[in-house]
């Protein structure tokens, strides 16, 4: 695929001298104090990124052009934003910032999740022992993220996300689980996404073999089509409503994020939700030089647009954070993975480079290698706690981010070798620290919504709708077609496939 050539200031911004990371603390000596931001508990520092005065004016220019403010005020609005499919994306109400009247459906709607949730734990739906949460993508990665995160907070249940519609996944799940003490959460948006109503059936099976009574007595529906979750079988009183215009991958601040409420406790999950709108009010109050998920989407633009980087790379040097990479994989990438502009004209340049990454120091002694000496520039963020979250030997939590230190430090200053080149590093690799105080429910809230919003703020500034995801509907509509049709008219390659696996239907 070839691109079209960059805009007009992202030109301009790509003609600026690049610095050099190895002496820019020389050449800049202020430059901590000006690319170091603190918001609440989360302190940015993109000082070894090749961010430089001239870069953020650029940058800044860019935003302006792009109408950024006011795009900004569209979402918090509750304005279409999402312009190709007519709808707002309104996540934002679900932390109580936005639109007064969604902020006030998505009020509701937490307060009837709640009553539930106090009725479950009053033992309204008999003992409770499993959960078992049923979607997949943002019905899934969210819920799971939070509770992986957090469950060092005194989870109150085994909870199972399942999302893949392998068999294999369901049934080590129900495994570890007794029939007669599970919950089952089936968390679907459109309620029709194939790998959810075939997983969520075959546990309504599970329970009817294991004796279970009434199986769907047991079943709570997290949706935003309440009607199909009804003609399915669950009964109105157990279904969580959220609405349509909160994003797949921005749901689980809503219903979605049952799972958590229940097993966390309320209070935890309202501290999430509280944490996410002190992030909201930052992003849509600060100015721009001073907006944390803005100058973070400066950084990716540089690296991604200007100097061509094909991927980002984040690395949680924290195992409770381990999910993160996964969560954001989705976010970024089914958000602006996008050829097109919001007004359908290709976009200029390429658009979101690939995420991925890992956990530190796991990640250190596995792909390292390739960021310090590989041919190709993947920058990298890295965060970490300043609390640890357990109670061993100090030693441990000191080595992790002394490691984690020395890793940002090492891509930036590299290592001469004159005498042997396998052994030199190059260095000038540049790397954002994002340093939290410790891993709570604020801070995992303030953090997602943090790469929400700058998700949003990449988007703005390539021109990119972030809120819809036709790209995922292809192979899902072919799927459809060869088991309702039969698999008829596909290329040699695809029939031989079928033919040998699935036995020449
Ligand atoms: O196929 C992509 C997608 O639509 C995601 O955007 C979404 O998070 C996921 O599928 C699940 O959709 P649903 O919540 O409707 O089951």
């Amino acid at each position: 695929m070839t691109s079209p050539a960059l805009p007009g200031p992202l030109a301009s911004i790509a003609a600026l001298p690049q610095a050099d990371l190895k002496s820019i603390f020389t050449t800049d000596p202020d430059r901590l104090s000006k690319l170091v931001l603190t918001q609440g508990p989360i302190r940015f520092d993109w000082s070894k990124t090749h961010l430089t005065d001239d870069l953020m004016a650029g940058f800044l220019k860019l935003a302006e052009e792009q109408g950024f403010a006011a795009q900004r005020d569209a979402l918090f609005a509750g304005e279409a934003v999402n312009n190709t499919e007519g709808r707002a994306a309104e996540h934002p109400a679900e932390r109580g910032e936005g639109n007064a009247q969604s902020v006030a459906q998505a009020k509701m709607l937490h307060a009837r999740m709640r009553a539930l949730i106090d009725a479950i734990e009053a033992g309204a739906l008999g003992e409770i022992r499993h959960i078992l949460h049923i979607g997949i993508g943002g019905s899934a990665l969210g819920p799971d993220l939070i509770i992986d995160a957090l469950d060092g907070e005194g989870i109150r249940y085994d909870v199972a996300i399942v999302s893949n519609v392998d068999g294999t996944a369901l049934e080590r799940a129900l495994d570890s689980f007794d029939p007669k003490y599970t919950l089952i959460a089936v968390a679907s948006k459109t309620f029709t996404t194939t790998e959810t109503m075939l997983n969520a059936a075959s546990a309504i099976n599970w329970m009817v073999e294991a004796g279970v009574e009434d199986p769907y007595g047991r079943v709570i529906a997290l949706t935003a089509s309440p009607d199909r979750a009804i003609a399915w079988g669950v009964d109105e009183t157990r279904i969580l409503p959220f609405a349509e215009s909160v994003g797949g991958r921005y749901s689980l601040w809503s219903s979605i994020g049952f799972p958590a409420a229940l097993s966390l406790g309320w209070d935890a999950f309202e501290s999430l939700l509280e944490g996410a709108a002190a992030m909201d009010r930052h992003f849509r109050l600060s100015a721009p030089e001073e907006n944390a998920p803005l100058i973070a989407a400066f950084v990716d633009q540089y690296y991604t647009r200007v100097l061509g980087c094909q991927t980002r790379a984040l690395f949680a040097y924290d195992e409770r954070l381990k999910l993160l990479p996964s969560y954001l994989q989705q976010l970024e990438m089914e958000s602006n993975g996008k050829s097109v502009k919001r007004d359908g004209t290709p976009v200029d340049g390429p658009s979101a480079p690939i995420t991925w990454g890992g956990v530190g120091t796991d990640a250190q002694h596995a792909v390292f290698q390739l960021l310090h000496q590989g041919t190709i520039l993947s920058p990298v963020e890295f965060i970490a706690s300043i609390e640890p979250g357990h109670v061993l030997d100090p030693a441990h939590h000191r080595a992790l981010l002394v490691n984690c230190f020395a890793q940002g430090a090492a891509l930036m200053r590299g290592k001469e070798n004159a005498d042997d080149p396998a052994r030199a590093y190059p260095g000038n690799r540049p790397s954002t620290t994002i340093l939290v105080e410790d891993v709570t429910p604020e801070v995992v809230g303030a953090l997602i919504a943090f790469y929400e919003h700058r998700t949003f703020a990449n988007a703005v500034l390539m021109g990119i709708n972030p809120f819809d995801q036709f790209g995922v509907e292809l192979g899902k509509e072919i799927a459809k077609s060869i088991e309702t049709d039969g698999p008829t008219g596909f290329d040699p390659s695809t029939m031989a496939l079928i033919d040998l696996a699935l036995g020449g239907e």
